[in-house]
């Protein structure tokens, strides 16, 4: 198989994020090239050739700077390098240079609400004065109560318990994170230009693009006393009334960055993070002005069904239309359970708790998990927009949920005082061989264990071998490039059995998903380009997905 870099006018084209697919590479589980057993920039320089291959369009590598590792790497202790663990500047603008001659673009992540209580600002500020200039960068308050003994506000950490960890003399600062993820003061005029600065460094290093942690974070309401938050409940969409999240002040923020993209041809491309229920309030930080793009996360929050898959699809697309933005999909990520396995969950089951139980209840079919996986990201490839993948979706790979409680690293688990295992079960390091010590990771062993199932869902496992998940996300990204009925942002609902969803993109092109538990026919004038598994007769099974020509 053959890659096919873009063409020299695609690689200019200023749009090119509207319809890229983007593949996310968490460093530290990706390959590691020195046998340390963590993954590094070294291992993903030798592994480019398997992305061109595989076909995608840009690489989003998750943080890769210097770090203590208190959040794996999201908790950066100087923005404007690379961990020694990890490489070097040089092996990065290798990496760039390299994945540039491949036709790949490089998107790299930008952590703005906090640093690392390592950041030499956050130390500074520690041994300065109350009150001083050096604490003004993050976010010091005196307590409340008798001995200010009670944290300043109601205001909670993602990773459990108080968003507020008390200092030797007394005072308290904020980490919506880890107590080693300090939050920066967003209304101090250095920060403000340390970030700008900060994406100047790496532009100017050739990268295409930025993912932006936590954004809908920065703006905080500071005003004094400090304001609780009105509403703990997460799954809650927001409306502007938090004082921590989704203010309307932290659009500025990205109206200016807007202005230091479009200081360089083409302008440098962003997409938004913000947890929390997408709503129209969402799509804003999508706005041309501002960052292009926002995760939508609706789609890896869905459960299987053809009225929640179509729900999502209808507000996404919607909710775009007004705006400008690009449209994202996303069914994996670092940060939640494997497609592969929560596919398979039984309906209403919180993937929190089946990992509390190590997987055992209930144990999934591992078959359904990975038939609906496939059919599920078939559907996304179709979908106008960009896609997001995450490193070993295009395995099939499963959760790890029975990681050793004495190996796991995420600070969710310790935070919650073990109430959650946390995200370790999505970051076990890629199988790239049938055996080996890591199969094929690295030479020696790997930082989180692998599950002995790996081996056989290895890259060397499936390359090449027809109806493989391997072959099947080439072959749909292959198509993708190449079908003009899938460029374009056309999309249109088409009449469909019950519990299947069915639309036409561009000329001649339909994609139809079976969510029901019976075989269904297929139109009679259609011809299939790709399906996600084998047909039956002829008939669409049950959790499967089919890509049409249809005249
Ligand atoms: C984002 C990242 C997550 C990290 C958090 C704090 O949600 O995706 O991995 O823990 O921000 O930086
Ligand atoms: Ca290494």
């Amino acid at each position: 198989m053959s890659s096919s870099p873009t063409s020299p006018t695609a690689a200019t084209d200023p749009d090119w994020w509207r319809t890229a697919v983007v593949y996310q590479v968490y460093p530290r589980s990706f390959a590691d090239s020195n046998g340390d057993g963590i993954g590094d920039l070294g291992g993903l320089l030798s592994r480019l050739p398997y992305l061109a291959e595989l076909g995608v369009d840009a690489i989003w590598l998750s943080p890769f700077y210097p770090s203590p590792l208190a959040d794996g790497g999201y908790d950066i202790s100087d923005y404007r390098d690379v961990d020694p663990r990890l490489g070097t500047l040089a092996d990065f603008d290798r990496i760039v240079t390299t994945a540039h001659g491949l036709g790949i673009k490089i998107i790299v992540d930008i952590v703005p609400n906090h640093t690392s209580d390592q950041h030499p600002w956050f130390r500074e500020a520690l041994a300065s004065p109350v009150g001083s200039p050096a604490r003004d960068r993050y976010i010091f308050r005196d307590g409340t109560g008798p001995d200010g003994a009670t944290p300043p506000a109601n205001w909670v950490s993602h990773f459990g318990g108080p968003a507020w960890e008390r200092t030797d003399d007394g005072q308290w600062y904020c980490h919506l994170f880890a107590k080693e993820q300090p939050d920066l003061n967003w209304e101090n005029p250095q920060v403000r230009q340390y970030f700008k600065d900060t994406l100047r460094f790496w532009a100017d290093r050739g990268v295409d693009g930025f993912r932006i942690d936590v954004a809908h974070s920065l703006a905080k309401d500071l005003s004094h006393p400090l304001r609780d938050q009105p509403n703990l409940d997460r799954s809650l969409p927001l409306d502007g009334t938090d004082p921590l999240y989704d203010r309307e002040e932290v659009h500025t923020i990205y109206q200016e960055w807007r202005e230091v993209f479009n200081e360089y041809d083409p302008p440098r491309m962003a997409v938004a993070e913000t947890w929390s229920p997408a709503n129209e309030r969402t799509y804003l930080y999508a706005r041309p002005t501002e960052l292009g793009q926002v995760f939508d996360f609706s789609l890896l929050k869905s459960e299987w069904g053809a009225d929640r898959f179509r729900a999502v699809i209808d507000q996404a697309i919607a909710g775009h239309a007004g705006t400008g933005g690009g449209l994202t999909w996303v069914l994996s990520s670092h940060d939640v359970p494997r497609h592969a396995s929560r596919l398979a969950l039984p309906e209403g089951t919180d993937p929190d708790e089946w990992l509390n139980t190590d997987g055992r209840h209930p144990v999934l079919d591992a078959h359904l998990g990975l038939d609906r996986a496939r059919a599920a990201t078939l559907m996304m490839l179709a979908l106008p927009g960009s896609p997001y993948l995450y490193q070993g979706e295009e395995l099939g790979l499963p959760e790890v949920p029975d990681i050793a409680h004495e190996a796991l690293q995420d600070p969710v688990w310790e935070r919650t005082g073990h109430a959650l295992k946390g995200r370790d079960g999505a970051r076990v390091p890629l199988p790239w061989t049938r055996t080996g010590t890591s199969f094929g990771f690295g030479d020696d062993g790997a930082w989180l264990p692998q599950p002995p199932a790996f081996g056989e869902l290895s890259v060397e496992a499936q390359d090449g071998v027809e109806g493989s998940t391997l072959e099947m996300y080439r072959q749909a990204l292959r198509l993708r490039r190449n079908h003009p009925g899938l460029r374009g942002s056309d999309f249109a609902w088409t009449e469909a059995p019950s519990q299947c969803l069915s639309f036409d993109r561009g000329p001649g092109f339909r994609c139809v998903v079976n969510l029901s538990d019976i075989c269904v026919p297929l139109p009679d004038d259609a011809q299939v380009l790709m399906a996600s598994n084998r047909l039956a007769d002829g008939q669409l099974p049950p959790n499967h997905t089919a890509w049409l020509t249809i005249p």
